[in-house]
């Protein structure tokens, strides 16, 4: 049998005829920009992806590995790490001054912040082998890859009835091989806040780590505050947290490539780097897992910062919460009920106790119409993760959902089996 494995081409193909082979390999992806796909892609408007794209292109070619070759990339990173300082509220006072870097994405900055809780306690003498950290369910399972990673067990620790961490499940399940403790901000599954302050006490008291991970709300949360939604304090305000991960490519509207890992003070971060010298080529301190870092993604973060400002996030904010609001109160309309209360960017639905639709059967009507959004499981539900685009075609949404329910309930579509992530 032939091979099917691709192979380099002998001849070389002019660009033109790329980008058409290049187009065409896009056919059967879902088309975001009908603003119908609600997970993977934030689509803030065309202005600012152009913004993302042409500063990306600008530095593309250029290497954060090396600041000393393109300072350029040192400042731009100092200047979006100075800026999410200030958004998180850290402190800026004897040693609490803050430090942090770019990163590829949320896993990485889970990864990091991880390792540095990991190797601060190993300097302390603490035999961090297999040692734990603590969870709530709805963490994301970056935390499991960086568990597995380094080492270390991770306990999943159920929530409360409100789809919230449990402070005081999360106490009973620390001993003393625990060294960190986490909360989401809001976490992936519900889009809730943790109540941070009530895991702060828990982490102070045990003297464990406490991580935020706003992954999803570092660059959302603090205009949503702005525009009167009220969140627990979620970020360094709250005394226990020592380190928050959050992304500039969700609803910070970067190019992907591009996340933040902070710290509370400039001593704690200095065990996030590697430092070796054990080969021919001299030694090297390297701050992230990755080696070679793509100068594109920091400058294209470093553009669509400056280039919304704090009135650019709260316009893109105030109309995903409108399509938040909307949805919300038409699901509800339609007899289906929210996971928990959910006030930002995200919101799972099912359906209430006792009746059995089959929540699957509706997402794959919805899908059938051309919505393309996640699942989640026990309780079984729809998955939105909304962009500031999806306010123009909330309604559209609602009209399909009742369609995809009237279907499911009719029974052809019945026991549906839950689409898988990442297949
Ligand atoms: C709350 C949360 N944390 C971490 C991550 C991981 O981020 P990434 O996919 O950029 O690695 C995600 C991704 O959706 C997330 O929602």
């Amino acid at each position: 049998m032939a091979s099917q494995r691709a192979r380099l081409p002998e001849k070389s193909e002019i660009w033109e005829h790329l980008r058409e082979r290049l187009t065409a390999l896009g056919a059967d992806d879902v088309d975001w920009r009908n603003k119908k796909t609600a997970v993977y892609v934030f689509h803030p408007g065309d202005d600012v992806l152009n913004v993302a794209k042409e500063a990306y292109a600008l530095y593309q070619s250029e290497n954060a590995l090396g600041p000393a070759a393109f300072p350029s990339l040192r400042r731009m990173e100092e200047d979006v790490i100075g800026i999410a300082l200030n958004l998180f509220h850290c402190p800026e006072d004897g040693d609490e001054t803050g430090a942090g870097n770019m990163t590829s994405g949320g896993t990485e900055s889970i990864i990091l912040a991880t390792k540095t809780c990991r190797d601060a306690a190993a300097a302390k003498g603490i035999d961090v082998r297999g040692a734990s950290i603590v969870v709530p369910r709805t963490a994301h399972l970056a935390f499991d890859k960086a568990a597995h990673y380094l080492g270390l067990e991770i306990r999943r620790i159920d929530v409360t009835s409100d789809y919230l961490a449990d402070p005081v499940a999360m106490r009973a399940a620390i001993d003393e091989r625990t060294i960190m403790l986490v909360g989401s901000a809001p976490c992936f599954p519900y889009g809730l806040v943790d109540p941070i302050p009530a895991l702060s006490e828990v982490a102070l008291d045990c003297d464990v780590w406490l991580h935020v991970d706003a992954c999803v709300g570092g660059y959302l949360n603090p205009f949503a505050e702005l525009e009167g939604v009220s969140l627990p304090e979620w970020d360094f305000r709250v005394e226990g947290v020592r380190t928050i991960s959050a992304d500039l490519h969700k609803y910070g509207y970067a190019a992907k490539g591009a996340s933040t890992i902070l710290h509370r003070s400039a001593e704690q971060h200095a065990h996030q780097l590697f430092s070796a010298d054990n080969w021919p080529a001299g030694a090297m301190t390297t701050p992230t897992v990755a080696g070679t870092r793509p100068g594109g993604a920091i400058a294209s973060a470093w553009a669509v910062l400056h280039y919304l400002g704090v009135e650019g996030y709260r316009e893109k904010t105030r109309r995903i919460l409108n399509a938040r609001r909307r949805i919300a109160k038409g699901v509800e309309d339609l007899g289906l009920r929210a996971h928990g209360d959910p006030n930002l960017c995200l919101i799972s639905f099912g359906p209430v106790e006792g009746d059995d639709l089959s929540i699957f059967g509706v997402w794959k009507g919805m899908h059938d119409r051309g919505w393309f959004s996640g699942v989640v499981q026990n309780p079984n539900g729809i998955h939105l993760m909304l962009s500031p685009s999806h306010d123009e075609v909330a309604d559209r949404y609602l009209k399909d959902l009742k369609t995809s329910i009237d279907i499911a309930r009719g029974g052809e579509d019945g026991h549906v089996a839950a689409p898988t992530r990442y297949a």
